[in-house]
C-alpha cells in the first residue's frame, strides 16, 4: 500500500475501512479479493531473501495478513493478530503478558468458557484470578493485587445478562495500578465500541460470532495499540502456533466487510423485538442495555453506537415454560452461540450457562437468551408470538 493510500485509508470511515484496510488489489492481477493463499511454505530468493517476510504460514500468511490489517483498522488499533478461535487468542495473550504467581481480575460473569480457561487452566500453572463485577468500578479496584495483578478483564456488554462495564473508569483503574486492561469486545464488535479509543490495551474477539458473522467460522483476534505489547503477542502467536488458517482468516474477512451494515440490522431487529416483548404478557423481565431501566444503559449510551444484537429475557411460569418457549420457536433456531445472520434461541441455564449451575454464575432457570439476526423484523415477531403461547 503506497504511504498516501495508507493514510488516506487511515483516516476514513468505519464502512471504508472495512471495505478496505489490510489489502490493496494484487499488483500482479489486480484481484481486488486477497486470495486464499494456500501455501505453508514460500520460494526465497537466495537463502534468508524472503518476499515480503514471508517465510513459513505460522509465521505469517498473506491471507491472514489481510485480515490483521483490517481488523486493527476496525478496532483503532496498531495492530492486530487472528487465531484459530477467540479462546486460542485469550490462551496465547495470558501467555504473552501473565508469568507464574500473577494475578488478573476477571468478570464474575465472564463466558463460561473464558472462566474456565483462568479456572481450570491457567491456575494449573500458577495464575491467580479474583472475579468481580464488571459494572462495579470499586469491586475492580477492590480485586486487585497491588504489584501482582497484571491484567484487569472485563466484557461488556456480558453473557447472558448484559451487564455493562465503563472502559474508561476501569482503564484507569487498571493504569493507576500498573496492570494493563483487555476488554472482550465480541458482544459489541468495533462497529458499536472500540476499547482502545477509551482506554484498554488490548481488545479481544471472538471472531466466530459478529466479525464472521455467519456462523460459518471459528476464529479469535487480539488488537492492541501499545507496539512492545504487540512484540510479545507477535513472539507468543508464532511460538505458541494457534493461528487462523488461510480459509478461516478468508470467510472472517468477507464478513467484516459487511459488519457496519449487518449491526444496523441487527440493532434494528433487537429494538423491535425488546418493544415487543415489552409489551407481552407471558413476558417477566426484558434486559436489553437500550432500557431506560437497565442500569447500565447511562454508560452503554456513552462507549456505544448502539446497543447490540443480543437480547435476554425471563418468562411468566418458570423453566418448564422457558424451555417451551425455545422449543416452539421456528424461525429462531435453538442452538449455542450468537452473531451470525440467522436469529438463534437459547436457554442459558441447561446450555451455553449449565457449567455453572450451583455456583455465583448461575443464571436464573427462566431466562431465555435471543441472538437477534437480520430476517425480516415480522417474522421474527410473529415466530415469538407463536412461541410464547399467544
Ligand atoms: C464473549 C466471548 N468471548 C470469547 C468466546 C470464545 O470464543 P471461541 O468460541 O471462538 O473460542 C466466546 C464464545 O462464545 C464469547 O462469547
Amino acid at each position: 500500500m503506497s504511504e498516501h493510500t495508507s493514510e488516506h485509508r487511515q483516516k476514513s470511515g468505519f464502512e471504508t475501512r472495512a471495505i478496505h484496510a489490510g489489502y490493496e488489489p494484487d499488483p500482479m492481477t489486480g484481484a481486488v479479493i486477497p486470495p486464499i493463499y494456500a501455501t505453508s511454505t514460500y520460494k526465497q530468493d537466495g537463502v534468508g531473501g524472503m518476499r515480503g517476510g514471508y517465510e513459513y504460514s505460522r509465521s505469517a500468511n498473506p491471507t491472514r495478513t489481510a485480515l490483521e490489517g483490517n481488523i486493527a483498522a476496525l478496532e483503532e488499533g496498531e495492530r492486530g493478530f487472528a487465531f484459530a478461535s477467540g479462546l486460542a487468542a485469550e490462551h496465547t495473550l495470558l501467555n504473552a503478558l501473565c508469568g507464574p504467581h500473577d494475578h488478573v481480575v476477571v468478570p464474575d460473569d465472564a463466558y463460561g468458557g473464558t472462566y474456565r480457561l483462568f479456572a481450570k487452566v491457567e491456575s494449573r500453572w500458577g495464575l491467580t484470578h479474583t472475579a468481580a463485577p464488571v459494572s462495579d468500578v470499586d469491586a475492580i479496584r477492590a480485586a486487585i493485587e497491588p504489584g501482582e495483578t497484571k491484567i484487569v478483564w472485563m466484557e461488556t456488554p456480558t453473557n447472558p445478562l448484559l451487564n455493562i462495564g465503563d472502559i474508561e473508569a476501569v482503564a484507569a483503574v487498571a493504569h493507576e495500578a500498573g496492570a494493563l486492561l483487555v476488554v472482550d469486545n465480541t458482544f459489541a464488535s468495533p462497529y458499536l465500541q472500540r476499547p482502545l479509543t477509551l482506554g484498554a490495551d488490548v481488545v479481544v474477539h471472538s471472531t466466530t460470532k459478529y466479525c464472521g458473522g455467519h456462523s460459518d467460522v471459528v476464529g479469535g483476534a487480539l488488537v492492541v495499540r501499545d507496539l512492545a505489547v504487540a512484540e510479545r503477542i507477535a513472539f507468543h502467536q508464532n511460538s505458541i502456533g494457534a493461528v487462523a488458517g488461510p480459509f478461516d482468516a478468508w470467510l472472517t474477512l468477507r464478513g467484516l466487510k459487511t459488519l457496519g451494515v449487518r449491526m444496523d440490522r441487527h440493532c434494528d431487529n433487537a429494538e423491535k423485538v425488546v418493544e415487543f416483548l415489552s409489551g407481552h404478557e407471558a413476558v417477566e423481565e426484558v434486559i436489553y442495555p437500550g432500557l431506560e431501566s437497565h442500569p447500565g444503559h447511562e454508560v452503554a449510551s456513552r462507549q456505544m453506537k448502539r446497543y447490540g444484537g443480543i437480547v435476554s429475557f425471563r418468562v411468566k411460569g418458570g423453566e418448564a415454560r422457558a424451555l417451551e418457549v425455545c422449543d416452539r420457536a421456528e424461525v429462531f433456531t435453538l442452538g449455542e452461540s450468537l452473531g451470525g445472520v440467522e436469529s438463534l434461541i437459547e436457554h442459558p441455564g441447561r446450555m451455553t450457562h449449565a457449567s455453572v449451575a450451583g455456583t455465583d454464575l448461575e443464571v436464573s432457570p427462566d431466562l431465555i437468551r435471543l441472538s437477534v439476526g437480520i430476517e425480516t423484523v415480522d417474522d421474527l415477531l410473529a415466530d415469538l408470538d407463536r412461541a410464547l403461547g399467544s
